[in-house]
């Protein structure tokens, strides 16, 4: 099968392409999906480069989202089946533990991420258990399906279940033209919150406000972001704050967060480290508040609400598979606005 696999970490020169992979053997419990389109993420460049404690088994596929037609189903799959169009939760759980029990498979200790943990989608078949199939709308493309597993999931398991953001609600995102951020910022939209985001180029700024953004920044020019949206809030700061840039955001968060409010981290893109008053943090009643990806029940409500028309990914580009070196180029200088995403 066509395949882009990495026998090493490394650069984007460890990206190969090849039309002569072997095909997955699936479980019983698995479809093979023949996979139509992916996106890229940014885990997928750490993931390449070489994930601190991660160890892969080359040679290895990249990939969190898969999305695609089933093209064979495992004797015991019983919802599912040949022919149909699918979406994949981007994680595998079975176990049955504490986690499970309570919902948040999720968080289960032996989770399973695709394109880290298994075999990707930066290939033309994938084996998916059947408990992380989600039934595609026919009015959903492939395209926009490859952008929600992962930085859509994250979007929503953020903006809707850990920031639970409200109507009225200040809504602040550093990086709004992100994969994520265009999906976070139509969610807080869509909730009625006055958002406040951030871009560092002057063609992103202005696709900020083609998304009706309400207050809008630029993160390179210097400028005393904190201070300003202190300014405009009339000192009382913002609820929810999404970060993924870490440690050179982490106190300009601190300070414009509103008492009572919340500091969401998703991400390291400046580090791994900050440094916190605990002080403050109780005595302003500051809630922080990690997240990684989100659960099969909020894929399944985004994917709705992108078939009704509530969401919809913004695709600055795509490309063929054979290209998902140059995908990881185009990320990486960050020419993008939006998802990325790889036509299989
Ligand atoms: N925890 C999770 O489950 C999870 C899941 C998905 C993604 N993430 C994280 O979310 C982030 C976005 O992912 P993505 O795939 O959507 O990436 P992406 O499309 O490549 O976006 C990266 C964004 O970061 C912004 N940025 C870079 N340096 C910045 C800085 N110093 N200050 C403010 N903004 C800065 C860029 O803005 P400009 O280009 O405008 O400067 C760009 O909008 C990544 O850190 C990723 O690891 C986490």
């Amino acid at each position: 099968m066509k395949a882009v696999i990495l026998n090493e970490n490394g650069g984007t020169d460890k990206l190969i392409y090849t039309t002569d992979h072997p095909e997955p053997e699936i479980k019983p419990n698995e479809v093979l999906v023949n996979v139509k389109a992916t996106s890229i993420n940014r885990a997928d460049l750490v993931i390449r480069n070489g994930y601190p404690g991660l160890s892969l088994k080359f040679p290895h596929i990249l990939g969190g989202d898969i999305t695609g037609i089933i093209a064979k189903t495992g004797s015991d799959v019983k919802n599912f089946k040949k022919g149909e169009r699918i979406l994949s939760w981007s994680i595998v759980s079975e176990s049955d533990n504490d986690w499970t029990r309570r919902g948040k498979a999720g968080q289960s200790p032996d989770w399973q991420y695709f394109g880290m943990h298994r075999p990707g989608s930066y290939a033309e078949y994938s084996a998916v258990p059947e408990s992380s199939l989600i039934k595609l709308p026919d009015n959903v493309s492939f395209e926009d399906a490859a952008c929600l597993p992962v930085a859509g999931l994250t979007a929503y398991h953020a903006v809707k279940t850990v920031g639970d953001v409200q109507k009225g609600d200040k809504f602040f995102l550093w990086g709004g033209t992100s994969g994520l951020g265009t999906i976070a910022i139509q969610l807080a939209k869509s909730l009625g919150a006055v958002v406040f985001a951030t871009a560092g180029y002057d063609h992103k700024t202005e696709h900020l406000k083609r998304m009706g953004v309400d207050y809008i920044f630029n993160h390179r020019d210097g400028l005393a972001i904190d201070d300003e949206v202190l300014k405009i809030t009339h000192g009382s700061g913002i609820d929810v704050i999404l970060d993924y840039v870490g440690p050179e955001a982490f106190p300009k968060n601190f300070k414009m967060v509103k008492k009572g409010g919340k500091i969401l981290f998703c991400g390291i893109l400046t580090g791994m480290e900050a440094m916190v008053s605990l002080h403050q943090t109780y005595l302003r009643h500051i809630s922080l508040l990690g997240l990684y990806l989100g659960e099969k029940r909020e894929l399944e409500d985004l994917v709705k609400m992108v078939s009704d028309g509530i969401i919809k990914p913004h695709i600055g580009a795509t490309l063929e598979l054979k290209d998902a070196a140059k995908a990881h180029e185009m990320m990486a200088k960050g020419e993008v606005i939006g998802k990325i995403v790889l036509k299989v």
